[in-house]
């Protein structure tokens, strides 16, 4: 794949079910993963594996529609691999969409939630290893992680939108299994809001690179033992396809006005 010259891109990942900010670029080009050197095919059902790249607007963007998760047995090297490839294009700044479990105060499924930090509970960190010096520093501050300017013009394009959005800490899990309502109450005393199965690595791998990050949850469900049914994927895309217009239309707009 020969890389396409843009200018200033920023990029986004589409998370379960949100693919649709990808087919609404004014013109576009779309590769499948399968043809990108070092990217992974998605194995996970609701997210499609493109790369597609275009305009909004002025604004050249990157969207990946769907990514691969630790939990599907690749190493935290291969899962972020695609951060970096990002970075090559010029990225400097990332939007990282998930499907997330709530359990904030008065969140019910469907509802956005601003990400104003996360615990890394993965057991790993994308950066263990070898360092090379010329990428980012050995030891990254993640004080900011999320940016705040950023996030702040963000949550105003969701209420601009009409959509009651949240903000909270989002807790990185492994998965596959969802949490146990014990590990909900924990992760609710430990500060968390939302709890899902990415993210907080690609933000650690992007903040390491010096990229500036802006983070949204769509809450899928109430986390376990929160509404007294049992959770499914099935409930997660359907939950994500239903919302998929509102939140497209706010990031569209969030993306035009950075
Ligand atoms: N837990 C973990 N990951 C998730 C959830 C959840 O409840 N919902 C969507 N992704």
């Amino acid at each position: 794949m020969t890389l396409p010259k843009l200018n200033n891109p920023m990029a986004c990942i589409l998370g379960s079910g949100l693919g649709a900010l990808g087919e609404s670029l004014d013109s576009s080009t779309k590769v499948s993963y399968q043809d990108i050197p070092g990217f992974l095919n998605t194995q996970v059902s609701g997210h499609k594996g493109f790369l597609i790249y275009g305009k909004l607007g002025s604004r050249d963007v990157v969207f990946l529609q769907g990514r691969n998760h630790f939990y599907e047995g690749h190493s935290m090297e291969e899962v972020v691999y695609p951060i970096r490839f990002l970075k090559s294009l010029g990225v400097q700044t990332l939007i990282l969409t998930n499907s997330a479990g709530g359990m904030g105060e008065g969140m019910k499924p469907g509802d956005p939630m601003l990400i104003t930090d996360h615990i890394n509970l993965m057991g790993n960190n994308p950066l263990i290893g070898s360092h090379r010096v010329d990428e980012g520093p050995r030891f990254p501050d993640m004080t900011d992680a999320y940016d705040p300017t950023l996030s702040r013009v963000l949550k105003k394009c969701f209420e601009e939108h009409n959509l009651n959005i949240h903000s909270g800490v989002y807790a990185g899990v492994t998965g596959p299994s969802y949490e146990t309502p014990a590990e909900i109450r924990f992760l609710k005393h430990v500060g968390a809001s939302a709890v899902g199965m990415s993210t907080v690595h690609e933000c650690i791998m992007a903040r390491y690179l010096g990229m500036k990050v802006v983070g949204l949850s769509c809450i899928t469900n109430l986390a376990a033992g929160l509404s007294g049914s049992p959770l499914s994927h099935s409930e997660v895309k359907e939950v994500a396809s239903q919302v998929e217009k509102n939140y497209t239309k706010a990031l569209k707009s969030f993306i035009q006005s950075i």
